[in-house]
């Protein structure tokens, strides 16, 4: 592992570490010094990229459990504590959409997905904050919000307000954690090549067939209908790279952002 290495001896959660944005976050985090935990719903997931982390001599933690349940998140900050003793860096990235018009959406639809997108990161980050004030420690917050917390996004009006919700509570919690010397940040991707992404392009494929030829034929023409400025969907990589900063000591004087990572399309 070379490069810059911001992140020696610091210990970074990774929720939804298992997949696509979460991995590339997790990969970053280790290059640059990290031991991280992995911390995802599906144990061949978490213990892929553990086992990537270690294949390139990185330090690295898998904890299966579910980011909507306390007891998961009780268990993981446990062992999280007592393999490595502090908590640096969380990063509350675990989350999804699901197409559905606001007329279908039933209560429990609204309920999973809030829980998923909002819920666990109130619920990650109390357990975590404990840790990081009962231990001192100077930490970083990020939350993966989404493009669509800013502007909704047709047909997923329960994940939108999830992800608006998370910029609201990430500056909330900005205000409130500044006198710890706690520093929360969003980060707000567009479209991202990843394994969550591909399965929705596949069930709108469904939904609409004919739409287009395949995914990558989709995707391509996401990337002409939105107008993306930089012309191209983006890649995990993208996110972690911003994502890294705002976890760095050169993001320290950032609170209560929501940083845009969408090519252009989103520019406020
Ligand atoms: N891909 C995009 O275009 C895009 C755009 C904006 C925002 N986002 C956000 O980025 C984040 C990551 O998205 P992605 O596209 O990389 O997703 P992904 O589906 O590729 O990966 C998500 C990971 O989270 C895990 N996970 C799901 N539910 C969980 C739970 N309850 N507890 C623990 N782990 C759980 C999954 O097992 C998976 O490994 C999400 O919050 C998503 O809303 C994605």
């Amino acid at each position: 592992m070379c490069g810059e290495r911001r992140f020696e001896g610091k210990v970074a959660i990774v929720t939804g570490g298992g997949s696509g944005i979460g991995r590339a976050i997790a990969l970053r985090f280790a290059r640059e010094g990290a031991s991280v935990v992995i911390f995802d719903l599906a144990k061949d997931r978490a213990e892929g990229v553990a086992g990537e982390v270690r294949a390139h001599g990185g330090i690295s933690l898998a904890i299966v459990g579910d980011v909507t349940k306390i007891e998961d998140i009780e268990s993981m900050v446990g062992a999280a504590m007592k393999e490595f003793g502090r908590i640096d860096i969380l990063v509350n990235n675990a989350g999804g959409g699901e197409v559905q018009p606001f007329l279908d959406i039933k209560e429990e639809d609204w309920d999973r997905i809030v829980d998923l997108n909002l819920k666990s990161v109130f619920l990650c980050t109390q357990r975590v904050v404990r840790e990081m004030i009962k231990h001192g420690i100077k930490g970083k917050i990020v939350n993966i919000s989404s493009y669509a917390g800013k502007c909704p996004v047709l047909g997923e009006p329960h994940y939108s307000a999830a992800k608006a919700g998370v910029i609201a509570l990430t500056q909330a919690l900005a205000k409130e954690l500044a006198e710890c010397g706690i520093n929360v940040n969003a980060v707000c991707p567009g479209w991202t090549d990843t394994p969550g992404l591909r399965r929705w392009g596949r069930i709108q494929l469904e939904r609409f067939p004919g739409s287009a030829r395949d995914v990558d034929d989709l995707f391509e023409k996401i990337v002409r209908e939105h107008r993306i400025p930089l012309g191209r969907m983006g890649k995990p990589e993208d996110v972690a790279g911003v994502v890294a900063f705002l976890a760095s000591s050169d993001a320290d004087y950032m609170t209560g952002q929501a940083i845009n990572v969408t090519g252009g399309l989103e520019m406020r």
